[in-house]
């Protein structure tokens, strides 16, 4: 099974729909609106003169949003599509920054650049067969003491959703529109994995990554699953037999040699 052709003509169709969406608000993000949310911009810090690497980019509104925030930015992203609105709006915004259109393990095999960031967020692992090569791509693009910064959505969700919580030999094939609240019901074949949080974890330490924080919130700045409710001032969240289901956690890491 070509899984990267099936999910990159999928994120081809996906991007051409989520320029035009309120979810991405690409007119606001022009007029100067960060894409960034307050859970990476506080676990990220200042990038003022840093080198960032964003892994799985989309079309570039929060790599661009580093690239305000004083960073020099490099997004990898599969999709073609996605990477020619990303140039495209480097271009409109006259912002500096590399696009490189690829699938990030060919893109971790040829890469000889050093970052002093690595980041990536909200839908990214789902993608990816292989988590040790993943997290073997991030620390051969780290220098020594470079961070490493994830903000993802949880799997307990998929796991309410009744997808597995644990890693499967075999991924899930499906047809499944958009999240944008514009999605016109059309329907592409996508391939996704589950991963677990401890083989997150585990794969990240096993490439000489220390872990230095994990996080875990009940609240979500995207509203793109069913059965969330707005609370003002925090987000989206989530209710299960009345508790808070966690919706979001993140990783801090960092490469000591
Ligand atoms: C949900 S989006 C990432 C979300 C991003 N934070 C955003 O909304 O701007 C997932 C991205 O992963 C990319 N992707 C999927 N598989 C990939 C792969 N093997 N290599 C590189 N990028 C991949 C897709 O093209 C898509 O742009």
């Amino acid at each position: 099974m070509d899984y990267l052709n099936i999910n990159k003509d999928a994120w081809d169709k996906r991007t051409k729909v989520h320029v035009d969406s309120k979810f991405y608000d690409v007119e606001a993000f022009k007029n100067g609106k960060s894409s960034l949310n307050t859970i990476e911009l506080e676990q990220v810090g200042n990038v003022t003169g840093k080198k960032l690497l964003h892994l799985q980019c989309h079309f570039g509104q929060d790599t661009l949003s580093w690239a305000r925030q004083g960073a020099t930015v490099t997004g990898v992203d599969l999709s073609t599509e996605a990477i020619e609105q990303a140039n495209e709006l480097k271009s409109v915004l006259a912002l500096d920054a590399t696009f490189v259109a690829n699938d990030i393990y060919k893109f971790g095999a040829e890469n000889t650049e050093k970052f002093d960031v690595v980041f990536t967020s909200y839908g990214v692992l789902c993608w990816l067969p292989d988590l040790k090569q993943w997290a073997e791509t991030i620390s051969n693009s780290l220098i020594t003491g470079g961070e490493f910064h994830l903000v993802e959505f949880h799997t307990f969700n998929d796991l309410l959703c009744g997808y597995s919580y644990f890693p499967d030999s075999e991924p899930d094939i499906e047809d499944e529109g958009t999240y944008t609240e514009n999605c016109d019901g059309e329907k592409s074949k996508m391939v996704t994995w589950a991963h677990s949080l401890s083989e997150v974890i585990n794969a990240l330490i096993s490439s000489g990554l220390s872990i230095e924080q994990f996080k875990e919130y009940p609240y979500s700045p995207y509203n793109c699953f069913e059965g969330l409710e707005f609370i003002a001032g925090k987000g989206y969240q989530m209710i299960h037999k009345k508790q808070q289901v966690p919706l979001l956690y993140s990783i801090k890491a960092r490469k000591n040699s």
